[in-house]
């Protein structure tokens, strides 16, 4: 039997950084009240003309580069994005263009904040079935294009960024388990009104944009969070002592340090980004991941336990010996 093993991972902020002070010029907020109900100090902003595809191909190229592969090696794209360049065609496709690497199946997952973990769990079954043996896998967003700069409960939050790795065809895992789930009812908690088939032209100007109803989706969150990282470390007969590195998405400082205690996960074992990405969506997983990986911390043969939750409500959890 194929598994699937990362064998490089590569991450992409955009050069702007906006402050909490410059926060407080735009909108009724102080930076303390963001840092302790958020943990964020700073988040990237992508350049008016820099895109989605743009941050993912700089992600993408580095996680080439850490594999030692070259672009003609991928035969398979998955992006996860929300906020793609175009409606069509997918992001995928135009980075496998920019790539140069042609024929292999490449698409977009949309899954929110949990993108990346879909895209992931999604590549490991082609490896698996022998359909692909090097894929690439990205989360990638400009989710400051759908924010609404005079909402201070959501655009004190997010950042625009993108993450890759590079997924090859292993003997042994790899990815051992991704378990992913969603529950629609939700569908108004954490929502952007406006999109191609219910119209862009509502009545309301910000319904284009992003809107949150924070303190629910944080309880949610938390809970969801803390039973997904149970359920996959239970099936694999595994308990949360034998996880080296919890990647949970970055999405609160808070929800984060409520995760790790509702686990007893020692916070010293967490990925913790959010003092200076915000949270990037689908890119916030990768983006950690690659953080720790090229600091350092996150070293071979040791057990990483990977947690996506975003709009929808979706979740996704992915066990891995890195
Ligand atoms: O990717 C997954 C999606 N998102 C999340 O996971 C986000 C989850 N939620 C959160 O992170 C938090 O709910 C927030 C950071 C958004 C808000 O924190 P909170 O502790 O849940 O605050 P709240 O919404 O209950 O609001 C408390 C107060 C309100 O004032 P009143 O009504 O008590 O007078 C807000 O108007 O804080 C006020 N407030 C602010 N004050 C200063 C909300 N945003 C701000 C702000 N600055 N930026």
């Amino acid at each position: 039997m194929n598994y699937a093993r990362i064998v490089g991972t590569g991450g992409y902020l955009p050069e702007k950084v906006l402050t909490n002070a410059d926060l407080e010029q735009l909108i009724d907020t102080t930076a303390d009240w963001i840092v302790e109900r958020t943990g964020v100090e700073e988040r990237h902003i992508a350049a008016p003309d820099e895109t989605t595809c743009d941050l993912a191909e700089k992600a993408s190229r580095l996680a080439l580069q850490a594999a030692g592969l070259e672009p003609a090696d991928i035969d398979l794209i998955i992006l996860g994005t929300t906020t793609p360049d175009h409606v069509f065609p997918s992001v995928a496709t135009q980075l496998q263009h920019r790539l140069g690497c042609y024929g292999g199946p490449a698409f977009d997952v949309q899954a929110v904040c949990t993108g990346f973990v879909y895209a992931l769990d999604i590549a490991n079954r082609f490896i698996r079935t022998d359909a692909a043996k090097r894929a690439l896998v990205v989360g990638a967003d400009t989710f400051t294009r759908i924010i609404n700069w005079k909402d201070r409960g959501t655009c004190i939050l997010f950042g625009d960024g993108a993450g890759a790795v590079v997924l090859e065809a292993a003997d042994e895992p790899g990815i051992i388990d991704c378990q992913l789930g969603a529950d629609g009812r939700y569908k108004k908690l954490l929502w952007v009104p406006a999109g191609v088939s219910s119209g862009y032209e509502q009545t309301r100007e910000e319904a284009a944009f992003v809107e949150m109803r924070g303190s629910e989706v944080f309880k949610v969150a938390v809970t969801t969070l803390k039973d997904i990282a149970e359920r996959i470390l239970s099936a694999h007969q595994m308990t949360v002592a034998d996880v080296d590195w919890l990647i949970p998405h970055q999405a609160n400082r808070r929800i984060l340090a409520a995760t790790a205690k509702r686990l007893g996960l020692p916070e010293e074992r967490m990925v913790d980004c959010v003092r200076t990405h915000g949270n990037t969506s689908a890119a916030s997983v990768p983006l950690a991941l690659d953080v720790a990986v090229r600091d350092g911390r996150i070293q071979r043969g040791q057990t990483l336990l990977l947690e996506g939750f975003g709009g929808g409500f979706t979740w996704g959890a992915a066990l891995v010996k890195y």
